[in-house]
């Protein structure tokens, strides 16, 4: 594993950034995986910079990300679709016809699961996974459990996450109770994992799903498995 300690986001933020950017100019038709949630913002802000300053090309890339709230359509801007239009797809020259999040709105979750991980073998995988890491290890919204959920699946969201996630709404009921998630197997057999986290409350967390036992109830230890991780920590 890489693990870099930036003191600042704003560090923290370009690093990601850069590899992201090299991704894309190493393979140009690259399939990324991306995640919502506070800690990319800063992220793809210098994204949308490298783009405009036309070192960074999109138009050939294609994006999945890993997970929708149930019952959120993309025109909610509290859903994950309309923050990532809002914070990189409108801001650069991605082809949103090539950008895929899970559905929240499908009937049946189970079938769109299955659809989603489909899509991406058929895609080739994927070349670069961003992720954050949630305060009690979740990764995805893949919560605690005895076990790691290997398929893209309808989840139950921890209480702990709806009071993480309740600053983004206005007020703590209107949170989602569950989502749907990109599983372990789709993330674990990303070529590139990129994790990022922010601030001295994820340290703890941190520190037990690197430094501690792979442990389905910290579910981010599972990547101490995969051959290519780097891990960007800011102690601002
Ligand atoms: C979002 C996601 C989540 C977040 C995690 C951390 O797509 O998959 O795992 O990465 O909840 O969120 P922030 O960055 O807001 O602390």
């Amino acid at each position: 594993m890489n693990y870099i300690v930036t003191k600042t986001y704003d560090e923290l933020s370009k690093k990601a950034a850069d590899i992201i950017a090299a991704q894309i100019i190493n393979k140009p038709k690259c399939v990324l995986g991306l995640a919502t949630g506070s800690s990319p913002v800063g992220t793809y802000k210098q994204l949308i910079k490298y783009n405009k300053e036309g070192t960074v090309d999109f138009s050939t890339v294609t994006s999945v990300n890993l997970d929708e709230y149930v019952g959120l359509d993309g025109t909610n801007d509290q859903s994950y679709r309309y923050f990532m239009n809002d914070n990189l797809f409108n801001h650069v020259n991605i082809d949103k016809s090539k950008t895929f999040v899970p559905s929240g709105l499908a009937k049946d979750l189970k079938a769109e699961g299955e659809a989603y991980d489909n899509m991406i073998k058929e895609l080739g995988g994927i070349d670069l996974q961003l992720l954050g890491i949630g305060l009690d290890g979740h990764i995805g919204f893949n919560e605690p459990d005895k076990y790691f959920v290997k398929a893209t699946h309808e989840v139950k969201l921890d209480e702990s996450t709806i009071k993480a996630n309740a600053r983004f709404f206005e007020k703590e009921e209107d949170v989602p109770k569950t989502a749907i998630t990109m599983g372990m197997m789709s993330i674990m057999q990303a070529k590139k994992i990129l994790l990022v986290a922010n601030g001295k409350a994820k340290k703890e967390i941190v520190e037990k799903a690197f430094f501690g036992p792979i442990d389905p109830m910290v579910p981010a230890s599972i990547l101490q498995l995969h051959p290519d991780v780097t891990v960007i920590f800011s102690e601002e």
